[in-house]
């Protein structure tokens, strides 16, 4: 006998849950693209389901398993007000309460809520493929269906509470290990479903009822304050855990889901989710998604340092072939060293098989004779940061390549406009400004010109996403969005040591804010030179707004470029231990307020912050007005994913917010205050 009914989700034509019964098993399958979240409708057809499961007498077991991949979670679109019914939570204690026992048949992802529908399964077993994870506390939240109670009743207190709270996902067979999972298999689900059936084991105690063993949590808990960097939610989801060794399942669950529903209106979590969304709307822009976007399989890199290098790496790592170009053989082999270190680092740290560094080796190749660029599709220079040098290389790209590639410039401050002027094929020029290190951090800002076409900014947009980035996009302007509102940064910081703040204390207040390191620790990384190099062009271009504090450019001047340069040494002291106070630094910045007679201030750590935030705030809102970023979301994701501004605090614009208005022109009358004419103001600061 087969039956077979589908729940609708909005009309007769869209079925959610499938259910086929046949051969003494009922197929409940769930399609709900893209990733089978557990959408009301989802919920609705699992109940329909299994009241269609229990009233079939005659089947000895229901198979729930899904489409392109288990379910990946639940509907973060629905956080936003009063969740639906029927509740999850509800709907996973019927499957598992069921008489019918079910078999979580898995693949692909297997996270969130998909996690939890699979524990209140009889059993579960899964492609050997298939990664397991809660990852709620990247949104701020922590599971709200009873996966802190119930998965610690599987694999045990210490394991369940470290996937609670580091959201990070486990491969099938850790998983195994883990007493997860029932059986893992490679190749047809549904043969491997046959032999596990053959015979059904005896089933199995409910997960809810059974007991956990307590466990001493107090290393985690030091492990997990460290790495959540001021976000409540992974902490928050390590104590719920807990809560299974002493209370009994419905009261562990039921606080779960409270307090699961509390962070939903969190401020963290609603930063974090506005984040997640924008990163989506923000790499899509509206006015290009009815543009085709050219194929890209061979990419030209210019110029083999540091950027060149990194970009490189992470077009192979997307797949495409790539060409090095270089100034001549040597630089070329030099280049070629720094992409095989990447890439062999990349294999002695697990990150990719043995199979795949091969893949990349072979797909790259270095020289410095441009016709290995003339079928390139895009073509990408990291030279040095000189005007002349990127005009000669765009030049040179232009004569070999088609008319249809793309050439890209990585300049950090030059204009795109100027590199690109008189050139043959005007459209296809445009800015694609990585972040270092190039293969590792997300941020890619676009930057057309004035005459770049959409097509082109189309394509790409697609071929960041394919290396795995998020592109942005950005007008034109020193800096572009990201180091505009750095050198804003910079510039309040030093106002603050000339009238008074430690160098020191600037960097403690913004890493209590939740920075990874404060201005003058990220100088000292860095390196001086980059940004002293970027104050000179912009004093003898009369551009310099306003103050102007040399205690920098003496350090430079001295030698002290930074960690990395020769003296080892900046703003601190890197000689014997890296980033020792420097006594050396404090004279010099007492002299420069003596010499300048500057007033002398005290700052606390929450003055610094608020004037440092008032002035990064006040350049974004300048530059919106400018029309340089879409929105704000946008400078919230290149502050959070390109200069380590953190993600639960959701990026300067919603902090401000957040603060409120009021203190935030509050703070910026005291910077106006403090350096007259220095400020720009934007208009929701103005009177
Ligand atoms: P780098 O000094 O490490 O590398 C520059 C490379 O270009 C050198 O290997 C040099 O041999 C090569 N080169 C110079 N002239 C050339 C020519 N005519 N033809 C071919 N190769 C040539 O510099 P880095 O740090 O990699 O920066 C490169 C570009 O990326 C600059 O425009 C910089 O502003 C930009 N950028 C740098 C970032 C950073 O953090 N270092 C971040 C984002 C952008």
């Amino acid at each position: 006998m087969t039956t077979r009914s589908a729940t609708p989700e909005t009309g007769p034509e869209t079925r959610v849950v499938d259910v086929v019964i046949e051969n003494g098993h009922a197929l409940v399958t769930i399609d709900n693209p893209p990733v089978n979240a557990l959408s009301v409708s989802v919920r609705r057809g699992l109940m329909d389901a299994l009241e269609q499961v229990n009233a079939a007498n005659c089947i000895s077991a229901a198979i729930v398993c899904a489409g392109r991949t288990f379910v990946a979670g639940g509907d973060i679109s629905e956080f936003s007000g009063p969740p639906p019914l029927p509740h999850l939570p509800d709907v996973l204690d019927a499957i598992e309460a069921s008489q019918t026992p079910f078999i979580a048949v898995m693949h692909g992802t297997v996270l969130g809520g998909g996690l939890e529908l699979a524990l209140a399964c009889a059993w579960r077993i899964a492609d050997a493929k298939t990664g397991f994870g809660l990852p709620e506390v990247n949104l701020g939240l922590i599971p709200g269906a009873g996966a802190t109670q119930r998965l610690p009743r599987v694999i045990g207190l210490e394991r369940a509470a470290r996937m609670a709270a580091n959201g990070k996902p486990v491969s099938a067979r850790t998983f195994e290990e883990f007493g997860g999972l029932d059986h893992v298999f490679s190749g047809d689900p549904m043969s491997a479903l046959a032999a596990f059936r053959d015979p059904l084991p005896a089933r199995p105690v409910n997960t809810s009822e059974r007991p956990v063993t307590d466990a001493d949590l107090t290393a985690l808990k030091a492990e997990i304050t460290k790495s959540a960097k001021g976000s409540d939610a992974p902490m928050i989801a390590l104590e719920t855990t807990a809560l299974a060794a002493t209370l009994p399942f419905a009261e562990g669950s039921r606080i779960e889901r409270r307090t699961h529903l509390d962070l939903r209106d969190s401020a963290q979590s609603r930063a974090l989710r506005r984040l997640f969304f924008a990163s989506r709307s923000v790499t899509r822009p509206a006015r290009l998604k009815a543009l085709e976007p050219a194929p890209i399989n061979h990419v030209a890199i210019v110029g083999g340092g540091l950027m060149g290098a990194g970009i490189a790496a992470a077009s192979l790592a997307a797949g495409h072939r790539v060409t090095l170009l270089e100034r001549d053989s040597q630089s070329a082999e030099a280049g070629a060293a720094r992409v095989e270190a990447i890439i062999a680092g990349d294999l002695a740290s697990g990150r990719i098989s043995d199979d795949k560094a091969q893949a990349r080796r072979a797909a790259f190749s270095a020289g410095a004779d441009y016709a290995a660029a003339s079928d390139a599709d895009i073509a990408i220079e990291a030279v040095f940061e000189d005007p002349e040098v990127k005009r000669a290389v765009f030049s040179q790209l232009a004569e070999v390549m088609s008319e249809t590639a793309l050439i890209a410039t990585n300049t950090s401050y030059l204009d795109p406009n100027m590199i690109s002027e008189g050139m043959p094929g005007p459209g296809r020029f445009l800015g694609l400004h990585f972040f270092s290190p190039a293969n590792i951090m997300k941020l890619v800002e676009v930057v057309g010109t004035s005459v770049t076409t959409d097509q082109t900014m189309a394509t790409a947009f697609a071929f960041a996403r394919g290396l795995a980035k998020i592109p942005v996009e950005t007008g034109v302007c020193d800096g572009f969005i990201g180091n505009r509102i750095l050198s804003a940064y910079r510039r309040q910081a030093d106002y603050m040591v000339a009238d008074g703040a430690s160098p020191y204390d600037v960097d403690a207040a913004m890493r209590g804010l939740g920075m990874p390191m404060g201005p003058y620790e990220l100088q000292d990384l860095t390196g001086l030179q980059i940004s002293w190099a970027n104050r000179k062009r912009q004093l003898a271009a009369g551009t310099w707004p306003g103050r102007y504090v040399d205690i920098a450019d003496t350090l430079c001047e001295m030698g002290r470029q930074g960690r990395g340069s020769p003296a080892k040494k900046g703003w601190y002291n890197h000689t014997e231990v890296a980033g020792a106070r420097d006594p050396e630094v404090e004279a010099l910045v007492a002299d420069w307020r003596d010499e300048h007679g500057s007033a002398r201030q005290a700052f606390t750590a929450d003055e610094i912050v608020i004037r440092i935030m008032a002035a990064i705030v006040n350049e974004a809102n300048l530059i919106l007005e400018e029309g340089i970023a879409t929105s704000d979301t946008a400078i919230d994701i290149v502050w959070t994913e390109g200069y380590g501004f953190p993600k639960h605090l959701g990026g300067p614009m919603f902090w401000a917010e957040e603060t409120g208005m009021e203190r935030m022109r509050a703070a910026f009358a005291a910077i106006e205050a403090q350096s007259p004419g220095s400020w720009k103001a934007a208009g929701v600061f103005r009177d």
